[in-house]
């Protein structure tokens, strides 16, 4: 069906232009043209070459009529049974002919019999049958945002082989809002077109965009071919670059460690790779912010490089710069709140002190003056302070910053002779600091104190007759005041003994209280003597104790026993009977007691024997009642001993 209109359509399109012309003779004979659309089917009619020639189409094989072709490929084919003239093949006219605006074929036509020749001329006439084409499906053009408006930039051409009204007739652009379509007519006919930029480009709001180029030939139906068109838009550093906050703040604690990183500051530039590099920096100031603080130049990292301190300065200004390569910036401010830490302990200092008191202060006698101290501020710098309880010390707040120690009880030099008073002073901070001062503290002796004999009364025994001078005994006392307060010196009270002053019979020695006796003391003339010791310190002004102490004088055997006569003679009668009392001796002796007690005995004189007095012969005496007093009896005879038991 479609081979059957197609035939026909080519039928109806071949033209004989003339049909020519009885030639004689063996030479061309004459000439035969007709016109074909090129693209038409092998085998498609051409023209009724019999017919055309006067031949019968019968005769044609017999009269051995052929096509002899020029070149070596053979377009045309005779049927000699229909007289027709066909194509050999498919027809093409761009290839045959390219660009030429006329496409003839040209071949002969040799009636054997006759020896004649036809020159047959066939026109391929072109059809649409190519669409304009672009050799670059894909175009690229890199245009600065910064080009000015008007900038043309030539587009290549379509290729369209067909020829005249079917090949390129016009161009189009896909509409957008930055570039025009200017299409230049060469000398030739030929279009080029051209890309006008009409409005400045902006990589920022839009880095690059997509054309359709559309090439159109006059065809029927027109075909036509596009090319893309990618504008890609290149960076111009035409951006600052912008914080992402005008305002940072942060807070921090003055403790932070040197190089700690407080915050990160983040700008931004709109442009593009090293268009959009940004470096912060610090915007030196006079003040200490340039040299406690610095920023990263390419993280914007904001660190610290010194040390901060609430107490010097609580807040810091910075100012922070970012630029790019261009020295295009912008600039945002930081602010660095220092928040207190409790990092400094209370101090004290003592402002005024008086290391020692007399111990008669009375309550309420300043000691110390102590001025108190907090660097740190709020409650890190709101202080206590305290003694320990014990003390009879406490302190009394006097304005906000000093403290008095004042005596808070009367005070004993002899129960605590000084006092090392530990001052706290501390902080309400968390964890709380504290600071310790000491305040030594002497108490003054005043001669509060007498001496104190350690008994309440001596009673001393001396044996007599001592040697002259001989210490009898020491008094002592003692006194618990200090120095000179607790020098004690002694003396004894005057008084008088059998006529004679008492010291003439003792002394004492006034800083050892040695008492001595003066002379050797004798039991049997004075037994007990009563005095009087008094003790007294140096005090101003002095105190004294006074002492009784009786001083007995203990016996010693220093007596013989006297007899009352120097001799003793007597008359006894012979045949005196046994136990007759014969005479009676006396004896005395001034000594106590034992010392004192006589017995008697009986001896021989100077040069006798002994008297020997056996168990029985014993001489035998009883005491009577009345002292010093004997009776001497006979118990039995005398005899005399011998004279070995004497020797012995
Ligand atoms: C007081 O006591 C403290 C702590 O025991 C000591 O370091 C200081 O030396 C003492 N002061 C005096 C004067 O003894």
């Amino acid at each position: 069906m479609e081979k059957a209109q197609r035939l026909r359509r080519c039928g109806e399109r071949t033209v004989l232009y003339c049909v020519v012309l009885p030639v004689c003779g063996a030479a061309a004979a004459g000439q035969i043209r007709y016109s074909i659309p090129e693209e038409m089917q092998k085998g498609s009619f051409v023209g009724n070459i019999a017919q055309d020639l006067g031949l019968e189409a019968k005769a044609l094989s017999e009269r051995g009529v052929r096509v002899i072709s020029r070149g070596r490929t053979q377009y045309f084919a005779l049927n000699v049974k229909s007289g027709h003239l066909i194509t050999a093949e498919r027809l093409d006219r761009e290839q045959l002919c390219g660009r030429a605006e006329k496409c003839v074929i040209n071949f002969e036509l040799l009636v054997e019999d006759e020896v004649k020749l036809f020159a047959v001329e066939i026109e391929l006439t072109d059809v649409n049958d190519h669409a304009p084409s672009f050799q670059e499906g894909k175009l690229e053009f890199r245009i600065s945002e910064t080009t000015a408006v008007g900038t043309r930039y030539s587009l290549e051409e379509a290729q369209d082989p067909d020829v005249g009204i079917n090949s390129i007739r016009d161009y189009q652009l896909s509409s957008n809002e930055h570039f025009s379509l200017h299409v230049q007519a060469g000398a030739a006919g030929d279009k080029y077109p051209e890309l006008v930029l009409e409005k400045p480009l902006d990589r920022e709001e839009q880095a690059g965009q997509d054309l359709i180029l559309t090439a159109t030939d006059g065809g029927d139906p027109v075909r036509s071919g596009t090319a893309r068109i990618h504008v890609v838009v290149l960076d111009a550093n035409d951006n600052a670059p912008v914080f992402s906050q005008p305002l940072y703040r942060v807070s921090v604690r003055e403790n932070v460690p040197v190089g700690s990183a407080l915050l990160t500051v983040s700008a931004t530039d709109a442009d593009e790779g090293l268009n959009a590099a940004v470096a912060y920096s610090l915007r030196k100031t006079k003040d200490k912010a340039s040299e406690t603080f610095q920023v990263d130049s390419r993280t914007g990292d904001i660190v610290t490089v010194g040390t901060l301190d609430y107490e010097e300065e609580a807040v810091y200004e910075l100012e922070v710069q970012a630029r790019d390569i261009g020295d295009f910036w912008g600039r945002a401010k930081v602010l660095v709140t220092v928040l207190d830490v409790n990092d400094n302990a209370p101090q004290i200092t003592v402002t005024s002190l008086s290391t020692s008191l007399s111990e008669d202060s009375p309550p309420g006698t300043v000691i110390a003056l102590l001025y108190i101290r907090d660097k740190d501020s709020g409650g890190n710098g709101e202080i206590t302070c305290s003694i320990p309880n014990h003390l009879p010390f406490r302190l009394q707040k006097s304005l906000d910053t000093y403290y008095s120690l004042v005596t808070a009880r009367d005070l004993d030099r002899e129960q605590v002779a000084d006092y090392n008073i530990t001052v706290t002073a501390k902080d309400s901070g968390t964890p709380p600091l504290s600071t310790t001062t000491f305040v030594f503290l002497k108490i003054l002796d005043i001669n509060d104190n007498a001496p104190a004999f350690s008994q309440a009364a001596y009673s001393v025994w001396v044996s007599e007759n001592n040697a002259r001078g001989a210490s009898v005994f020491c008094a002592r006392a003692a006194d618990a005041d200090w120095g000179d307060n607790a020098r004690v010196t002694y003396w004894l009270a005057e008084g008088e003994l059998q006529g004679a002053p008492l010291s003439s019979w003792l002394s004492v020695q006034a800083e050892s209280g040695a008492v001595h006796a003066l002379r050797a003391l004798d039991y049997e003339q004075v037994r007990e003597y009563n005095v009087t010791v008094t003790a007294t310190d140096k005090g101003a002004p002095p105190l004294a104790t006074t002492q009784p102490v009786r001083l007995q004088v203990s016996d010693v055997n220093d007596n013989a026993p006297l007899f009352e006569e120097a001799s003793y003679s007597a008359y006894v009668a012979e045949n005196n009977p046994a136990g007759a009392s014969l005479l009676r001796v006396r004896a005395s002796d001034p000594d106590l007691g034992r010392n004192g007690r006589v017995t008697y005995s009986l001896g021989r004189p100077d040069g006798a024997p002994e008297w020997k007095a056996g168990p029985k012969q014993k001489p035998k005496y009883r005491e009577r009642s009345v002292p010093y007093s004997y009776n001497l009896h006979w118990d039995s005879t005398f005899s005399t001993g011998s004279k070995d038991s004497e020797n012995n």
